[in-house]
């Protein structure tokens, strides 16, 4: 059906500046991956969010297997998860063979807390993947607390939420590895996909490139001819005597290009989505059957508009606003334990009471950057008559 307000798969339109610069990359590069806008954009990614170094990559599952073939797990080994976010967070790992144990959320700000993380612990437990999901970061310090007193590994599945921060650092770049999005959805998008693999040790930094394209190296001795013996080298990335199947997960210069521009906005299109989050929140402050979360500061970019109906009468809320209204509200993240995919591996066990209270009743309201303001206050107008109407 026509929607009059689509939950659109694309975040938000290009500046003149930033397509112009798609077009000069285009006309300029050379080559077109592996470059110099490569290299710019990784700077400029890993001083933004605050140190450490930053390797682009063709998208974020990308950077989530990578950091799983660099945490490195054994039979048995075991990897905590939130029970509620994208697939993507979770297969990687099962990919590279641990075995996923499923936490639970904070029912009021929908990610996990050091509490529901140490629930989880076992002596099989290896690392901790900590999604910042909807856009808000979740308890970085306490979790780190808690990873150093366990000895464990922390990935922070920062995909949605790039530019926030969390006890005096940038979501992201506050574990061990940080894993970011460029998709299509995202507060910003590179062309619809990439992403970025941010790591904190230096031991990794040497063995990322050979890991994300295709084991390529340097000889380790000077070559009298540069074609003898070969254009360039192949090697298998080797950490702590364990050899590592490479991959090729590059990010093309056209995209690494726009990514460097983009950054000069992320924390202007956070701003504004926080702000139009907070509008749309405070004027259903009479609506408490729609509960949202409220946030007023940069721990949370908004990147999603999520909300969790206590009245019990969510799918009546949907379908008045989908049928009656246009407007294409979503229900998301279904817990990723009732997936046939989890269950045929055996991973569809959890205790995860908030996250299945969370997900039967939740609603997302689209809200891509460029929604116009006519568009929200009709959202908005919309989201109150129905409220009104299965009071
Ligand atoms: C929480 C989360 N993790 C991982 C991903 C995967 O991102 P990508 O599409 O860049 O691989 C996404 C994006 O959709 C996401 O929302």
């Amino acid at each position: 059906m026509e929607f009059r307000i689509r939950f659109s798969g694309k975040s938000h339109d290009y500046t003149e500046e930033e397509i112009q610069t798609v077009v000069r990359t285009i006309k300029e590069a050379e080559p077109y991956t592996q470059g110099r806008h490569m290299q710019a954009f990784q700077e400029r990614f890993a001083g933004y969010i605050g140190g450490g170094q930053a390797f682009a990559v063709c998208n974020a599952t990308a950077a989530l297997e990578m950091s799983a073939q660099l945490i490195g797990f054994e039979p048995d080994d075991e990897v905590i998860i939130p029970g509620h976010t994208f697939t993507a967070t979770a297969y990687p790992f099962v990919k590279k063979g641990a075995r996923i144990v499923w936490a639970d959320m904070d029912l009021g700000t929908r990610v996990v807390t050091p509490e529901t993380l140490a629930a989880r612990i076992t002596p099989r437990t290896k690392a901790i993947v900590v999604v910042h999901l909807y856009g808000y970061a979740a308890d970085m310090p306490g979790i780190m607390d808690l990873a150093a007193r366990h000895n464990l590994l922390v990935v922070e599945d920062a995909a949605q939420s790039l530019g926030t921060d969390v006890g005096g650092g940038k979501s992201g770049a506050l574990g061990d590895f940080g894993v970011f999005s460029l998709h299509s959805h995202k507060n910003i998008t590179t062309l619809g996909e990439g992403g970025v693999l941010w790591v904190k040790d230096e031991r990794y930094t040497r063995i990322v490139p050979l890991l994300r394209h295709n084991g390529h190296t340097g000889f380790d001795f000077e070559r009298e001819h540069y074609w003898v013996p070969a254009m360039g080298n192949v090697d298998m990335p080797e950490l702590d005597g364990r050899f590592l199947m490479p991959n090729n997960f590059c990010l093309g210069e056209v995209e690494c290009a726009l990514g460097a521009k983009m950054l000069e906005r992320i924390d202007r299109i956070n701003a504004e989505k926080r702000a139009r989050a907070l509008t749309f929140i405070d004027a259903l402050a009479g609506f408490p059957e729609l509960e949202f979360h409220r946030v007023d500061t940069t721990r949370h970019n908004y990147h999603l508009l999520a909300a969790r109906m206590t009245s019990g009468r969510r799918d009546e809320f949907m379908a008045a606003m989908a049928y009656q209204k246009g407007i294409q509200c979503v229900v998301q993240y279904y817990p990723l334990y009732r997936y046939p995919f989890y269950q045929k591996i055996g991973m569809g066990q959890a205790e995860c009471p908030n996250t299945d209270r969370f997900f039967d009743h939740m609603v997302s309201f689209p809200f891509h950057h460029w929604l116009s303001d006519d568009d929200l206050e009709y959202m908005l107008d919309s989201t109150r008559e129905v409220l009104l109407s299965l009071r």
